[in-house]
C-alpha cells in the first residue's frame, strides 16, 4: 500500500452503511464533524451577506435591516446572544421564503436563550401587527400567544427593533462589528443538541 492510499484510508470511514461502521470509522467522523462545526460562524457570515442588495420593496435592503435590527438591540443594552438573534432573525429570508421566522430560530437555537429562540420563531406573527391590515390580513394574529409567558418580549423586539429598523439614516453598525459577537456566540452550544452528535 503506497503512503498516499494509506493516508486516504486513513481520513475516511470505510463503512459501506452505517450497521457496518467501528469506532475507528467513527472517530475520524468526530474529528472531521468538530473541525466542520468550528467554522459555523463562517458559513452563517456567508449566507447574512447574501442579504445584502436585496431590497424587496423596503426602504433598506435585508442586510442593512438585520444590522440595524442588532444595532439597536445592542444600542439598547441587550445581551450577546440577544444581539445575535436580532442580527440573524431573517436570515431565513433566503431558502425559508414562506416560514424565514422558522429557519433562523433553527440556526440560532443552539446559542441563544429558550425566550431569544422563541422569539425568532415567532416573529412573524407579531411584526404582522404593523402590516397585516394593509395586506388583508388580521393584525392581532399575534393574540394567539396571549398566554404564553414570551408574548411581551416577543412584542417588545418588535416593537423597539425590528419594525423599526427600515431607516436609511440610521447609524447601522457594520457587519464587521458584529462578527467577533458572532464568533463567540457560536463558538459553543449552550447545550447539547440530541439531533446533532455529528451530524450524520
Ligand atoms: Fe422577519
Ligand atoms: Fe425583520
Amino acid at each position: 500500500m503506497s503512503h498516499d492510499s494509506h493516508a486516504e484510508v486513513e481520513d475516511r470511514a470505510v463503512f459501506r452503511s452505517m450497521m457496518e461502521g467501528t469506532a475507528e470509522d467513527w472517530a475520524i467522523i468526530s474529528r472531521d464533524y468538530n473541525a466542520f462545526a468550528s467554522t459555523l460562524a463562517d458559513r452563517v457570515l456567508t449566507h447574512l451577506r447574501l442579504l445584502d442588495g436585496d431590497f424587496g420593496g423596503f426602504p433598506v435592503d435585508r442586510l442593512t435591516h438585520s444590522l440595524q435590527c442588532a444595532t439597536r438591540a445592542h444600542r439598547d443594552g441587550r445581551g450577546e446572544t440577544y444581539v445575535i438573534m436580532a442580527l440573524l432573525h431573517d436570515i431565513g429570508d433566503t431558502l425559508g421564503t414562506y416560514n424565514h421566522p422558522e429557519v433562523a430560530a433553527a440556526i440560532v437555537k443552539p446559542f441563544v436563550t429558550e425566550e431569544e429562540h422563541w422569539i425568532c420563531q415567532n416573529h412573524g406573527a407579531f411584526q404582522g401587527y404593523y402590516y397585516f391590515h394593509f395586506l388583508g390580513m388580521d393584525r392581532n394574529m399575534r393574540d394567539r400567544f396571549r398566554d404564553d409567558p414570551h408574548y411581551a418580549a416577543c412584542a417588545e423586539f418588535c416593537e423597539k427593533y425590528d419594525q423599526s429598523a427600515f431607516d436609511p439614516d440610521y447609524d447601522t453598525l457594520p457587519l464587521s462589528f458584529f462578527e467577533p459577537m458572532l464568533r463567540r456566540v457560536m463558538a459553543k452550544p449552550l447545550k447539547r443538541q440530541p439531533t446533532s452528535a455529528v451530524a450524520a
